[in-house]
């Protein structure tokens, strides 16, 4: 019997983080001015092969910054899926705009590409996929809609580090991109974000955007408004730590979900996450479905789970169920039916095979059908 509690998930600080951390202490660079800001972005840039990296306070400021420069703004809508982390659409409200929520895959989760095209409109100004968990988004529709409509599109990669579509790395396919590197993600610098792009333009606007508006080759001159959106020297010099890392990080997310699918492959009731042949999944979350189309069972798996010690996470709730985004789309039965369902599993550097086996046999003696 585990005794000790099974996290949901738990930064690996296993690196140069320590060492980093104290070269800003003993070097006074805490705040927002510092070497690692510009070797962290620069990292990140090349490890994505992108030309520009900013780096931010969180991810729900990369987004922002991701909208503000894309000129979203009031009377505008943009096209978010339903079923996502609520910054996704609440950024598109900061800026005065509309979310216009859009159901999902069955198999993905990910924001049905196929339903995208009817939510067009004459307001619409970008739209928002989210590869879920860390499967990306079918990309080239959703590209080749929105040359089509003259959108924007913005990919929300917060869960997705790592994770590419044909070939080609989440984060490296949109106009804009954003990361989050909350102590959750897949890389961390405790709170963080990032926002890429290849167009010198929209960089240029983000930087003004995030530094107050302030012109950039004129101290204190501010001919716009904007914000205090910057990342410390500190949390970037953990964010370096974690990249050096990252292809071990991601590596050993690969064996988790190999090791879930192996040991809960025989268990009855239970949807194993499914890869596309488009993708390679970044396993940010290992995510399964408890069908039972009759009751709370989802909830009852859970609870069995955390009374054994083991930390799970529901999926995120459709934004549309809640009272701040209700009316903001329809026919999104997708999504509702996923979400009821949806289970996120430990997915941590550290877990290890012998947890896994463990919450195996908690999930097979509770799915008897
Ligand atoms: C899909 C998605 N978007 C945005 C965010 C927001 O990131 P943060 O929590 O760093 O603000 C998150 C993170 O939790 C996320 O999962």
């Amino acid at each position: 019997m585990i005794t000790n509690i099974i996290p949901v998930s738990q930064p690996a600080l296993v690196g140069n983080e320590k060492t980093y951390v104290i070269d800003c202490l003993d070097s006074n660079w805490i705040s927002s001015n510092g070497k690692y800001i510009h070797l962290f972005e620069q990292k990140f840039a090349e490890y994505l092969g992108v030309k520009h990296a900013l780096s931010c306070c969180n991810g729900t400021t990369a987004l922002h910054l991701a909208l503000l420069a894309s000129g979203v703004g009031h009377g505008d809508e943009v096209i978010v899926p339903t079923l996502t982390y609520v910054a996704t659409a609440n950024t598109v409200a900061y800026t005065g705009a509309q979310p216009v929520l859009a159901d999902c895959e069955p198999d993905t989760w990910n924001i049905d590409t196929a339903k995208i095209e009817a939510l067009i409109t004459t307001r619409t100004k970008a739209i928002i996929p989210v590869p879920l968990y860390g499967h990306p988004c079918d990309m080239d529709p959703i590209l080749d809609l929105a040359r089509r409509h003259k959108l924007f599109v913005i990919e929300d990669a917060a869960e997705a580090l790592g994770a590419s579509y044909k070939g080609r790395l989440c984060g490296s396919i949109a106009d804009i991109s954003t990361f989050s590197f909350y102590g959750n993600k897949t890389i961390t610098t405790g709170e963080g974000g990032m926002v890429v792009t290849n167009d010198d333009e929209l960089a240029a606007r983000i930087k003004i955007f995030k530094g107050q508006g302030m012109d950039q080759n004129r101290r204190y001159w501010f001919p716009q408004i904007g914000y205090n959106y910057r990342m410390t020297n500190i949390q970037a010099a953990i964010g370096l730590a974690q990249m050096e890392n990252v292809d071990l990080f991601l590596a050993k997310r690969r064996t988790i979900a190999d090791m879930y699918k192996l040991h809960l492959a025989d268990i009855p009731g239970i949807t194993l996450p499914i890869i596309k042949e488009y993708a390679e999944h970044s396993w940010w979350m290992y995510s399964i479905l408890i069908e039972n189309e009759y009751g709370q069972r989802r909830d009852a798996v859970m609870k069995k789970l955390d009374d054994y010690g083991v930390e799970t996470r529901p999926f995120f709730y459709p934004m549309h169920i809640m009272p701040v985004y209700s009316g903001g789309g329809s026919n999104l039965d997708v999504a509702v039916s996923v979400a009821k369902k949806g289970i996120n599993l430990p997915t941590y550097y550290e877990l290890c095979e012998e947890y896994i086996v463990y919450i195996a046999n908690i999930l097979r003696d509770i799915c008897k059908l």
